[in-house]
């Protein structure tokens, strides 16, 4: 167990990536450097990774437990949207490989600090990288009905999203939301789980809804692909595991359109964008996890891994 969070989809990443001696790859997310760790591993003796996360702990626990591969593993503390200026600037202008493991990592889940665990409660923060940016506390402070109810629906898919943003308009005018647990039990009392589905919290979606949110990470995620296509030289390779439809969603339609290349409307016989395939799919789409897997890591059970290579320009 690497420390902590096993990595998800472990073998299937290394597969698809294949990481050789001497080449460059990035992982975006570091987290307990589960990946990393295997892409090190397998690369010796001297292949490199860029390893980037946005919460400062997760640099640093990483740093520490991976010093043994010493300048092999290159760490930044920076969020993937910014890969595009963040790798080239540490040497990684054209890559073997780009790894994304989205999400919140075991540790954090289970810091009390964070927030981000509905059992574990403490302040309500949220944030990757709390230097920057408003925690979840301050959303459910300033936001009115129609906008909590907006991003509950969005982000969460929340059924019961304008039930929820009333009770909690009307409980914060009693007292501040400022916990993990306070925010739980509001919303337990606004939408009780229905009989049957007692396992599942029913505060699992707006938190879901309020971390997304706050950490921008629909929008980190459609920057880093973007970035991606620079990044990788032909051959390279791009893995992405989501954990719910909604990046899933991103991930599937950016490999779509980049196998597909033109983007003409059906209308127009001959293609004038000029835009050619950039990207192959690779394996199933999605790839998740076995049986045996989720029963090991219950926290890789909604995994979803699409996988693709950067075709020649
Ligand atoms: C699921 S964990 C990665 C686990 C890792 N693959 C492993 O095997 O240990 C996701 C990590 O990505 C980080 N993260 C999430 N969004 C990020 C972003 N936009 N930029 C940088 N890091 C991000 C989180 O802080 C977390 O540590």
């Amino acid at each position: 167990m690497e420390d902590g969070h096993l990595p998800v989809l472990a073998e299937e990443v290394m597969t698809i990536l294949s990481p050789r001696p001497g080449s460059l790859q990035i992982d975006g997310t570091l987290g307990g450097g589960g990946h990393t760790e295997r892409i090190l591993e397998a690369s010796t003796p001297d292949g490199r990774v860029l390893g980037l996360d946005a919460d400062p702990a997760a640099v640093a626990r990483v740093k520490a437990r991976l010093a043994r591969f010493g300048d092999r593993l290159v760490v930044r503390q920076a969020d993937f949207r910014d890969v595009g200026t963040v790798a080239p600037a540490a040497g990684f202008a054209a890559v073997d490989g780009l790894l994304l493991d989205l999400g919140l990592s075991s540790f954090q889940l289970a810091d009390a600090d964070r927030g981000f665990g509905i059992r574990t409660g403490g302040p309500l923060d949220m944030r990757f990288d709390t230097s920057r940016g408003a925690p979840a506390s301050e959303l459910i402070a300033d936001l009115d009905a129609a906008a909590l109810a907006a991003l509950f629906r969005r982000y969460g898919e929340e059924p019961r999203a304008d039930r929820i943003a009333r009770a909690i308009v009307r409980e914060r005018s009693v007292a501040p939301i400022d916990t993990a647990e306070r925010l739980a039990a509001v919303v337990e009392r606004a939408a009780p789980a229905a009989p049957g589905r007692r396992r599942i919290h029913p505060a699992t979606r707006v938190f879901q809804a309020l971390r997304i949110a706050v950490n921008d990470e629909l929008g980190a995620l459609e920057a880093a692909l973007a970035a991606a296509m620079d990044l990788l030289r032909p051959g390279g390779r791009l893995v992405v595991l989501s954990y719910h439809s909604l990046e899933d969603r991103i991930v599937k339609r950016f490999v779509a359109a980049e196998r597909k290349g033109c983007i003409c409307p059906p209308a127009i016989p001959v293609c004038v964008c000029g835009r050619i395939p950039r990207l192959r799919a690779l394996g199933p789409q999605p790839v998740v996890p076995t049986a045996d897997e989720v029963a090991a890591n219950p926290r890789a059970r909604s995994a979803r891994m699409r996988a693709a290579e950067r075709l020649a320009a």
